[in-house]
């Protein structure tokens, strides 16, 4: 007697299903090409009809279905999701709990009631395992390293593994993730982040950004450099500890991701800005925070960015903090950041010179600036501009591994391990 298993993915991206026999594959569709609903989601029985149709057997001959992910552990990541931003998140929360009532946590019984299968035949596999098959199943390969990226499945968002295929009748076809990287650290929702701050639509906008990549141009790398290695030097003779330094120079070189939300036009504009203007500036501080979320950075480097346009004043953004409720790394950034933005020619106005730049972070100690990193500053800057001016020029770092020193990354960062 021939094994069936039918698969079926449903509820979320477009739905399909597909029917093997003794692991072959008898036949599969999408759901779309049935209804003629661009991307339909919705369960798909008229995919499941033409699959039991080409096989020639009748729903209740089916030995197993399996779904492509587990609802019940989805559910609580959203949940437990939403609970950490309530009440801010409140109104998405009602939509998803009612977007998840209403359909996805009763699948198994709907799959039983529309196919006639008992309970004990309908299974529910991790979604990173249905993305790892459909690579492996897919390729001519008997055996392979499998490495699976998305937005987010149940937790995962990344996993790395081995997977076997019996194409001929040698060997067998097995699966084991052994790595994993979870829910909020992705690099899909790293995608989605710079999508949405882009102002295009999230889940459909990222080939957008994807296609329009490789025509941008690394006009900040020059800057960002020279930022890093100024904040890395204070943070140095202000004698922190070498992980908070370690941190800062990180924090430097992402400081102004969130950049890309605001308007080339704003930011290059020459003469005044109109309030909106500064608006549209001003939150470039909490876009950069909130895309290096899904990044497995540490917490002290993303609140370095969200804070590196305080003052110690408290007259700064986003969030007013005044003297050491400021992060360090912020309070180092800032004066850092200053510094680099007086020596060097803006769209709108020559530099000062030298003499004059350092005489205005000096007067800012107490102000805008915190007095202990201006006290550094004033022990190193001359030192610090004669060896820059003796270096040669920053090569732009050729990759992003380079930009953000991923090895520290990879040393810092605790990807959870799993099975
Ligand atoms: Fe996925
Ligand atoms: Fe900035």
């Amino acid at each position: 007697m021939a094994t069936y298993v039918l698969g079926l993915s449903a509820l979320y991206h477009d739905a399909a299903a597909a029917l093997l026999r003794d692991g072959d594959l008898v036949a599969a569709a999408q759901e779309e090409r049935f209804t003629r609903v661009k991307f339909d989601h919705r369960l798909p029985w008229h995919a499941v009809d033409y699959c039991l149709r080409t096989a020639g057997i009748a729903a209740r001959e089916l030995d197993y279905v399996v779904f492509y992910e587990k609802p019940l552990v989805k559910f609580e990541r959203i949940l437990l999701g939403h609970l950490a931003t309530y009440p801010r998140s409140w109104r998405v929360f009602r939509e998803a709990m009612i977007a998840w009532f209403g359909e996805k946590l009763w699948v198994k019984t709907l799959l039983q009631q529309h196919l006639g299968v008992p309970a004990d035949r309908i299974l529910f596999v991790e979604h990173h395992d249905s993305h790892a098959a459909s690579a492996m199943y897919c390729s001519p390969f008997h055996e392979a390293a499998v490495l699976t990226l998305d937005g987010v499945g149940e937790w995962t968002t990344t996993a790395l593994g081995r997977a076997t295929a019996a194409w001929d009748g040698r060997g067998r076809n097995a699966i084991a993730l052994e790595e994993e990287l979870h829910f909020p650290h992705s690099l899909g929702l790293l995608y989605s982040a710079f999508t949405a701050w882009l102002g295009f639509k999230v889940n459909s906008g990222e080939y957008k950004v994807m296609g329009m990549a490789p025509y941008g141009e690394p006009r900040y790398l020059d800057r960002v450099e020279r930022v890093a290695r100024l904040a890395e030097a204070l943070a140095r003779a202000m004698g922190l500890d070498a992980g908070t330094v370690e941190e800062i120079a990180m924090a430097a070189r992402l400081h102004d991701v969130g950049k890309i939300a605001v308007p080339d036009a704003v930011l290059g504009k020459p003469g005044r800005l109109t309030p909106e203007e500064h608006r549209l500036i001003r939150r470039h501080a909490e876009a950069g925070y909130q895309i290096l979320q899904s990044a497995p950075l540490p917490e002290g480097v993303k609140r370095a960015v969200l804070h590196s346009h305080e003052r110690w004043d408290g007259r700064g953004y986003p969030q007013g903090l005044a003297g050491e409720a400021i992060p360090v790394g912020a309070r180092v950034l800032a004066v850092a950041d200053a510094y680099e933005a007086m020596t060097h020619d803006r769209p709108y106005r020559r530099a000062p010179t030298p003499a004059e730049a350092r005489a205005r972070i000096a007067a800012g100690a107490g102000a805008q600036f915190d007095p202990a990193v201006v006290e550094a500053f004033g022990r190193i800057i001359d030192a610090f501009d004669r060896e820059a001016a003796e270096a040669r020029p920053p090569q732009p770092a050729a990759t992003l591994r380079d930009a953000v020193s991923l090895a520290a990354l990879e040393r810092r960062a605790t990807p959870a391990r799993v099975r």
